[in-house]
């Protein structure tokens, strides 16, 4: 199947590293311009680099998703360049270190909510606007969590946040369905990326053997259910939830 993104332009958040950074590329060689959008400038720069070096365009936009402004300026670049934005994937997020609720302190629930549900919020709210603006639909891909659908002991913050992005993701698509503005959420399980690194070596493996696949999710199988979503593919999908996850099932 041929996603073909010739001609579109998206944007993915936390983009260097990881999840975003196979999306970014992956979209690229689909023939999409990408803004890699992080706060880690080097790495972002290396992805864009990669994608110029196979002849794709892409420019990297530092944006901390935690601060509303930078996001309205890095949802405002397309438009300054008389381009529309057609793809938005919202994948930027952090893990809370394992701790039992009781024991969350507000400075770490607080940083985790805006961190993955605030930000989130930020994000499709003002893609949504652009895409409304311009009249031509468009597809926003909220990067979620297997943890936003289940119980996962000592994530509680995050589960939390990624629950609260699914009921972003499918709400705020039922409400803009009708202008052709499509919004998903993809839920990764256990991915192998810098993320798990508060999980160490022991609590990787505990994950490895609770996958029926026996095995952690690669970024770029992530990628690909992004990209598909991202894409004309895709066209009457929208307020969908996706697991991605070898079968995990707690
Ligand atoms: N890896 C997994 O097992 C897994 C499972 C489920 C969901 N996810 C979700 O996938 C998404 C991507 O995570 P990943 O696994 O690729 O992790 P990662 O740590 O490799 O990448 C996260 C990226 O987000 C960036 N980032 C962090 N704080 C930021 C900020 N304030 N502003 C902008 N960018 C920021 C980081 O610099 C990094 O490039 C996250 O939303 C995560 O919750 C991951």
């Amino acid at each position: 199947m041929e996603l073909s993104l010739k001609g579109k332009n998206a944007i993915v958040t936390g983009g260097a590293l990881g999840i975003g950074k196979e999306t970014s590329v992956l979209l690229a060689k689909q023939g999409a311009t990408v803004i890699v959008s992080d706060i880690k400038e080097e790495e972002g720069n290396l992805v864009v680099e990669e994608i110029q070096n196979f002849g794709g365009n892409a420019l990297f936009v530092k944006c901390d998703v935690t601060k509303e402004e930078e996001i309205i300026q890095l949802t405002n670049t397309f438009q300054k360049q008389n381009k529309r934005l057609d793809i938005m994937v919202n994948n930027a997020g952090i893990a809370n270190k394992p701790t039992f609720m009781h024991k969350v302190t507000t400075e770490v629930w607080n940083k985790l909510i805006l961190m993955d549900l605030t930000s989130v919020f930020w994000c499709q709210k003002y893609a949504t606007k652009h895409m409304l603006d311009d009249r031509k639909g468009g597809s926003i891909v909220n990067v979620a969590s297997i943890a936003g659908l289940g119980a996962s002991p000592s994530l509680g913050p995050y589960c939390v946040a990624k629950a609260g992005v699914i009921e972003l993701s499918t709400t705020g698509a039922l409400e803009v369905a009708k202008y052709g503005v499509r919004i998903n959420a993809v839920c990764p399980g256990w991915t192998e990326t810098a993320i798990l690194d508060v999980a160490g070596d022991r609590g990787k493996t505990t994950m490895e053997k609770n996958i029926p696949m026996g095995r952690l999710g690669k970024p770029t199988e992530v990628a690909n259910l992004i990209a598909f979503l991202a894409s004309d593919a895709s066209s009457f999908i929208t307020g969908s939830v996706y697991r991605i996850d070898g079968g995990t099932r707690s």
